[in-house]
């Protein structure tokens, strides 16, 4: 069976919406980080940082990952910090295809400001906030090997990008 493919990125960089075409195209399974976890806990992701605290969901981030990483051939979509902690890195590096999706700082704002539920954003304004973790994670985020830039392009053409990159060197 093969590899997971795991997509990750910036809050806003397209990780879900992509990740479920390529689900769809690649008749694979596809699991939102994001989504397992407000499940497991019955509470949205802003709610877990909040009542819980930002430790507990990384917790259940880095628990999650364990998990995944005995199963094969998901789609998985990561949350925008998943990658924080070097464990989840190896541990996602070893089961499967990282891709880590970007696109320029203007457009995540754009795309950021139309959307909610990101607790990370709440303070500060999105677009301080946004620029300040970049910044902090612009490394953590270069450090993935495989990286597409989704600027510009709809979820279906970023998918199509992907699709086009993983037909040549085949899956394992
Ligand atoms: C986070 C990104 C969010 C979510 C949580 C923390 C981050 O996921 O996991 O709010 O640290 O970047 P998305 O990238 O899917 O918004």
């Amino acid at each position: 069976m093969n590899k997971h493919i795991i997509l990750t990125g910036f809050m806003g960089s397209g990780k879900s919406a992509i990740g479920r075409i390529l689900a769809e195209r690649l008749k694979r399974p596809f699991l939102d980080m994001d989504s397992e976890i407000e499940k497991r806990c019955s509470l949205t992701v802003s709610e877990i940082f909040e009542k819980l605290g930002e430790e507990t969901f990384r917790d259940e981030e880095a628990k999650l990952v364990r998990e995944l990483c005995r199963k094969r051939g998901w789609i998985i979509a990561t949350g925008g910090g998943t990658l924080l902690r070097p464990e989840n890195r190896h541990a996602l590096e070893k089961s499967g295809r990282i891709i880590c999706l970007f696109a320029s700082e203007e457009e995540l704002i754009r795309r950021l400001k139309g959307g909610e539920g990101r607790p990370l954003l709440f303070e500060k304004g999105v677009e301080n906030r946004a620029k300040e973790l970049l910044a902090e994670r612009s490394q953590i985020y270069q450090q993935v090997p495989w990286k597409i830039d989704t600027t510009g392009l709809t979820s279906a053409q970023a998918a199509e990008k992907i699709l086009a990159g993983i037909a040549k060197p085949p899956l394992k």
